[in-house]
């Protein structure tokens, strides 16, 4: 169990700070909720109290004695604030200290992580864009917002990331407070994640059981870092859409290939995470194939779909990364790392994660754990830990590459 301080600012958004609270107590965590005056406005604190099972202030003057400004961030394990407004974000690049959650955030040692929402003109004026960089330049995360609907009839970024989003993301820095950094800034990457479907008739498929976390958390984590991702997104379970990504939906394996490469042009990483079919049926009915008494039960042919990851590799750019997967079971012919190993070589990537499957392992679960490969040698064992633990760990590694591959 950890403690973690909840700043909730006077934005419209401060609702979905409710499912955050319940996300982080599910998790096990014991979180104080400190509100703005301006957020309670929003919601009550009594909402707050009932869902945290802690008092709620706002001031400096309640509970003197306990010194509560600089306890609070003292005692801290992770500070989240959400939403973040543009007056709050300017508070603290600035070091105001005047109510309890701006006195908590210059006390607080351990990480600190913003959820910024705001009209997109807001996020994108120059005040904002200088006190984002120096928060961030003395190490807070400030998250991406996501992009869509705003207050009354605007759209545009500046919309708070999914509540289901922040509280993984508080996970990822609870695991690992130096998760996030700014080191993909500027860079370009394409992720592709979920299952394709080969389509046999107006209502089947050949499919498989891919839910896309394990592609959702990479483009997640890669946004957070500074990248600008593409995610080229097949089949998944209902997923939060990662905050700052760009998603192209796509079907079958073909059309995989075809948004994969398209965005790969310009990518300085590439990351295979899809579960591609293998194999197409070789025709598909217009009409819904019917089981008939009088006739032989259908026979479905299949045609070798392309290796998608195979050209990515024979067409790459100088100094592109390119990212497999790897799903294993060992057999009679070699362990999950020996199969893995020899895969890095056939496909020719730089970098292969190699995932246990079988056994629920992997699929459907909501922790991943496996082996990173990298193409000189190096091997990597990824502990058990959530999906976007292991994302972090892939872009450590591809942030290593490109650094290499620009010294
Ligand atoms: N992949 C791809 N195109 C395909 C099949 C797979 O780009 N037609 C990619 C996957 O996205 C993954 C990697 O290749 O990054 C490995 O996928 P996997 O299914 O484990 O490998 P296969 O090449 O299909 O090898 P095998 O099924 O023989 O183990």
């Amino acid at each position: 169990m950890k403690r973690i301080v909840l700043g909730v600012s006077g934005g419209i958004a401060a609702y979905k700070a409710c499912e955050v609270v319940r996300g982080l107590t599910e998790s096990g965590h014991d979180v104080r909720v400190v509100p703005t005056e301006a957020a309670l406005n929003f919601v009550g604190a009594a909402t707050f109290e009932a869902l945290s099972g802690h008092p709620v202030h706002t001031g400096v003057f309640t509970a003197v004695s306990e010194v509560q400004h600089v306890r609070i961030g003292q005692e801290a394990d992770l500070v989240l604030v959400v939403p973040a407004t543009a007056d709050l974000l300017a508070k603290a690049a600035h070091g105001l200290a005047d109510d309890l959650l701006t006195g908590t955030l210059l006390t607080a040692r351990c990480p600190v992580a913003f959820f910024p929402a705001m009209h997109t003109e807001m996020w994108e004026h120059p005040a904002t864009r200088d006190n984002v960089a120096t928060l961030r330049a003395r190490g807070a995360v400030v998250a991406e917002p996501a992009s869509g609907r705003l207050t009354g009839v605007d759209s545009g970024k500046g919309r708070l990331a999914d509540p289901r989003e922040i509280v993984d993301l508080a996970r990822l820095l609870l695991a690992r407070a130096d998760a996030l950094p700014q080191d993909l800034a500027g860079r370009r990457v394409v992720v592709s994640a979920g299952g394709t479907r080969e389509r046999l008739d107006p209502v089947r498929h050949l499919g498989n059981r891919s839910s896309g976390k394990q592609g959702y958390a990479l483009a997640r984590v890669a946004a957070q870092r500074g990248a600008d991702v593409t995610l080229v997104s097949a089949h998944t379970d209902a997923l939060p859409e990662p905050a700052g990504a760009r998603i192209v939906s796509v079907s079958s394996a073909a059309e995989l290939g075809d948004a994969v490469d398209e965005a790969a042009r310009e990518a300085d990483v590439v990351v295979m995470a899809a579960a591609v079919a293998d194999f197409r049926p070789t025709g598909s009915a217009n009409h819904k194939i019917k089981k008939s008494d009088d006739s032989p039960d259908p026979v479905i042919e299949l045609a070798r779909n392309r290796d998608i990851l195979a050209d990515l590799v024979r067409q790459r750019r100088p100094g592109q990364i390119i990212v497999g997967f790897a799903a294993e079971t060992g057999d009679e012919h070699g362990s999950v790392l020996d199969h893995a190993r020899s895969k890095l070589k056939r496909k020719g990537c730089d970098l292969l994660v190699v995932n246990a499957v079988g056994d629920g392992k992997a699929f459907d679960t909501e922790d991943n754990t496996g082996w990173l490969l990298a193409a000189d040698g190096a091997e990597e064992q990824i502990p058990l830990g959530a999906k976007s633990q292991l994302a972090a760990t892939v872009w450590d590694a591809a942030a290593r590459l490109l650094g290499d591959a620009t010294a």
